[in-house]
């Protein structure tokens, strides 16, 4: 099986590798593991607390070339993003920009919930309920 050559360049070059404050209220931590192949990935945000957008993401990966690939790429799409823009990444976005083959589905997966775990942590921290919409700042 060949990786196409963005999952090799994600490989290579990994953005955002790292990690954020995890006390820090403004952090999101996700860390969620592929039952599959026992591969685990940390996916860390942060937050602006005013405007609710993504200012910041960092991971951590122990896995495969794709499960590195998918939470580099999964840092990039996710800054710049409100989180609630940010939960609508799917895992088939991952895989169609990477070219995943089929047996590397579950690691774009991963990518996807670790996204969905950091943003829940969020909420959570910040009195948010899960799946409710951030309320916007009120205009002044
Ligand atoms: Fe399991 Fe890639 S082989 S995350």
């Amino acid at each position: 099986m060949a990786y196409s050559d963005k999952v090799i360049d994600h490989y290579n070059n990994p953005r955002n590798v790292g990690q954020l404050d995890k006390a820090s209220s403004e952090v999101g931590t996700g860390l969620v593991g592929a039952p599959e192949c026992g591969d685990v990935m940390r996916l860390q945000i942060r937050v602006n607390p005013e405007t609710q957008v993504i200012e910041e993401a960092k991971f951590k990966t122990f896995g495969c070339g794709s499960a590195i690939a998918s939470s580099s790429l999964a840092t990039e799409w996710v800054k710049g993003r409100t989180v609630d823009e940010a939960l609508k990444i799917q895992n088939t976005d991952i895989v169609k920009e990477l070219s995943l083959p089929p047996v590397k589905i579950h690691c774009s997966v991963l990518a996807e919930d670790a996204i969905r775990a950091a943003i829940g942590d969020w909420k959570k921290k910040n009195g948010v309920a899960e799946g409710a919409e951030v309320a916007q700042p009120t205009a002044r």
